[in-house]
């Protein structure tokens, strides 16, 4: 699976999908630019979800709120008092660590050791044998584990240094490998805001301190009353948003998985209080479709229901996607209840209440949210795609099995030579179609090689044009996934692409 991932990496530069941001210099920690094919995925990615939430939805408005806002904002969403992280050094190997992930890892090899020793129980005492019966005559292990997740949820509230020698302790005594165990010399766990804090105006007395976001659905709560009356919007309704948001983050790793800069897509359904969790439910439910829709497989996606839930959400989950490195968060959907609008009107003393005319009431409407990374969505995207596939004259081919909605390059035009007018022709069907589609032009090796190179690069058709061209007007059309080669009238090109790449 590692070794997958180097892969997914290694191919994301290759083929001008990602870079890292300011390589000549060495590159700036968990920061990525996106190349001319990965700028058009990420656009193509961004209007599938624009064109799901926003256009086939009457109720839900779009907004580009900026990424500068008032600095109370942050105070009355909790994201300067609570947007923290713990923190801890090792001072011997000055490697440092969030200590949840620490005691998450811990949490998680003592299930694989709890697995472990079952299946050689069962070995032993036969198939009637169960986990149960093993978790009750096995207390210390028990014990740990309910030690561990004991600590993992008070973490961020009131996690000490203790907490960690505990766990230590534990790790040791187990022989678990972890960061933890071994070595010594620790620090204090620290509280870490994750914010990034930059100065608004000129002169020092003047400066004001202002925050990047760390998210975007804050430009949509302060705007939430503008919106709904510039646009009539009748409740329930929702704001979508697209943008960049800033997280320092502690441990930034797994490539654009988890970044410092990257960009949301969120949408917040304003409701009728207590309609809160049917909607919550619904938008669950629409999310999970959508991602379905892309044809990525159905085992590749899970819901993971959240017992511990932020300080503003009544209910909260997951959509997780199988990474390369295991299943991960790509999308949350939270109950957020009233708490963002509520703490928006306490801290700014403006009412941000709606007159509902059907039960003729005025209320504070509650906020079901749901927000995906749109980078997150790239890498699920792209590394499902990524594959080899042996092929049967034994070699084996590189091919990105892109969703054709999405993919940069829809068709590649091909004249199989390079002489007797068949650049000329495939030229003039360039020109016709890249009204359409974003189309490419290759004319340089072997036919065999172009088909190749554009397997790699994710484009869903290449189109050959040959000497038969010439008298029947035909070209022949090859589809990636199956390398199916189907002859075709030029003037049916388009409407075929179009069936295969239209939403
Ligand atoms: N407004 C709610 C919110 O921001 P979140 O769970 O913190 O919730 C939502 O973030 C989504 O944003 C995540 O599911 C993930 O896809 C993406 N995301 C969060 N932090 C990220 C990071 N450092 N790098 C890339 N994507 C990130």
């Amino acid at each position: 699976q590692e070794d997958k991932f180097k892969k997914v990496v290694s191919h994301a530069k290759e083929y001008g999908y990602v870079f890292q941001s300011s390589e000549i210099y060495d590159g700036l920690s968990a920061v990525y630019d996106y190349a001319q094919n990965g700028v058009e995925l990420k656009k193509n990615i961004r209007e599938y979800w624009w064109k799901a939430m926003v256009q086939m939805n009457d109720n839900i408005v779009g907004l580009d709120a900026a990424i500068f806002m008032h600095p109370t904002t942050w105070k009355a969403s909790g994201h300067v008092d609570a947007f923290n992280d713990p923190l801890i050094d090792n001072k011997d190997s000055k490697k440092r660590y969030r200590a949840d992930v620490l005691i998450e890892d811990y949490v998680g090899k003592l299930d694989a050791k709890i697995e472990k020793e079952v299946a050689k129980a069962a070995k032993r005492f036969g198939e009637s044998f169960d986990k149960t019966e093993f978790l009750a005559t096995n207390t210390r292990v028990v014990g740990y584990k309910a030690k561990g997740e004991a600590i993992l949820q008070r973490m961020g509230k009131s996690l000490e240094k203790e907490d960690l020698a505990d766990v230590k302790l534990l790790i040791e005594e187990l022989e678990i490998g972890c960061p933890l165990s071994g070595s010594k010399n620790w620090t204090d766990v620290k509280q870490f805001n994750l914010m990034f804090g930059t100065k608004l105006g000129a002169s020092a007395d003047t400066a004001m301190d202002l925050y990047l976001r760390p998210e975007t659905a804050q430009g949509i709560f302060v705007n939430f009353l503008n919106v709904q009356k510039t646009g009539r919007m009748k409740i329930p309704f929702g704001i979508a948003q697209t943008g960049k948001a800033f997280r320092n983050e502690i441990v930034a790793r797994q490539f654009i998985f988890r970044m410092r800069e990257f960009e949301q897509m969120e949408m917040q359904f304003f409701v009728r209080p207590g309609t809160q969790k049917e909607w919550y439910e619904q938008w669950k439910e629409n999310r999970l479709k959508w991602h379905l829709s892309l044809g990525m497989g159905e085992d590749n996606y899970r819901f993971h229901d959240h017992d511990k839930l932020a300080h503003y959400a009544d209910a909260a989950a997951d959509i997780e996607f199988r990474f390369p490195f295991g299943f991960k968060e790509l999308e949350g959907i939270h109950s957020r209840t009233d708490f963002d609008l509520k703490a928006h009107e306490e801290h700014s003393g403006k009412k941000l209440q709606y007159f509902d005319p059907e039960i003729n009431e005025r209320y504070v409407p509650y906020v079901v949210e749901t927000s995906i990374g749109l980078d997150r969505m790239f890498l699920a995207v792209f590394s499902n795609s990524l594959q080899e596939e042996a092929l049967e004259n034994g070699t084996t081919r590189t091919v990105l099995k892109l969703p054709a909605v999405l993919a940069p390059t829809k068709a590649a035009v091909l004249p199989l030579v390079k002489k007797d007018g068949l650049p000329e022709i495939a030229k003039k069907i360039v020109e016709d179609l890249k009204w359409d589609f974003n189309v490419a032009y290759d004319e340089k090796d072997a036919v065999g090689r172009r088909y190749r190179r554009q397997d790699a690069n994710g484009t869903p058709f290449c189109i050959t044009v040959d000497h038969d061209t010439l008298t029947d007007d035909s070209v022949t059309i090859r589809h990636r996934d199956t390398m199916e080669q189907q002859r075709v009238k030029i003037s049916e090109l388009k409407a075929l692409i179009k069936e295969e790449v239209d939403v």
